[in-house]
């Protein structure tokens, strides 16, 4: 299988006064195509951190990052933005939705930066409400919707581009379980149905069991040193 993401000695070091603070420490981790990867660990150990860079909303001080292909640890924030928009939907713990737009608006939020028609920015948002299950509640404002639908709707969101890498950072953190459950399924099927490759952090040790595989970070990198495909080299 060939890999996905690969980072190695990934840095990231802010600096507040004269103190710096390294939530990655030289990380050393490689992805395959079609992995459901789950990110354990304690507060504070960088699992966010680490997201964020995947997904290039932020860039690592030091050491390579490869995704999909491209070297996004080098790339500038203008192209980091458009190269984003394509390649990685996030899914967030409190959903972030826009609380003025409906359902559908949410949805159909990151394909402005896409060159598509009306028409087309049509279909891929119906597209991805339906594959969600909640096509039904297109109409409904955020505020409208329970904490499951809100998922959903983030869900859809975070698919509509149809990107290789799912990111989700505590997806079920605020759900009950019957939502949390329905939220993982989806999870799953996207995975093993879609081919996306899902990185996961979760504080939950149920959700881990619709991972492919566990991880654990501490300090800023690996537990145990670097793991290649499941397997601790
Ligand atoms: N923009 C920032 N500026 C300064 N420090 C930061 C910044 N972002 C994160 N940190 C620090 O980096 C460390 C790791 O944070 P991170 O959010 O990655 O942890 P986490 O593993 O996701 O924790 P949690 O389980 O609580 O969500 C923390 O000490 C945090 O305060
Ligand atoms: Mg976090």
């Amino acid at each position: 299988m060939s890999v996905l993401i690969e980072c190695r000695g990934l840095t990231r070091e802010y600096r507040k006064g004269g103190q710096v603070i390294r939530p990655l420490d030289g990380l050393d981790l490689a992805v395959p195509r079609g992995d459901f990867l789950a990110l354990m660990g304690p507060s504070g150990s960088g699992k966010t951190t680490l997201l964020n860079l995947i997904a290039g909303i932020d860039s690592p001080t030091r050491g390579e990052l490869i995704v999909d292909g491209a070297d996004i640890g080098t790339l500038s924030r203008r192209r980091l933005a458009a190269w984003r928009a394509r390649h990685v939907g996030y899914v967030f713990q409190l959903y972030n939705l826009v609380p003025v737009l409906t359902a559908y608006e949410n949805v159909e939020l990151p394909l402005l930066l896409h060159p598509l028609t009306r028409r087309q920015k049509h279909d891929r948002v119906v597209t991805a409400l339906e594959r969600v299950g909640i096509a039904d509640r297109r109409g409904h404002f955020p505020s409208q919707l329970s904490g499951g639908q809100e998922q959903r709707v983030a869900i859809a969101r975070a698919i509509v581009t149809d990107p290789a890498v799912i990111v989700a950072d505590e997806p079920t953190g605020d759900l009950d379980k019957a939502s949390a459950r329905a939220v993982m399924e989806l999870l799953r099927e996207l995975n093993r149905e879609s081919g996306k490759t899902v990185i996961m952090v979760t504080h939950d040790p149920k959700t881990t069991e619709y991972a492919s595989r566990t991880l654990h970070l501490e300090e800023g990198r690996l537990a145990g040193g670097s793991a290649v495909g499941g397997v601790m080299a």
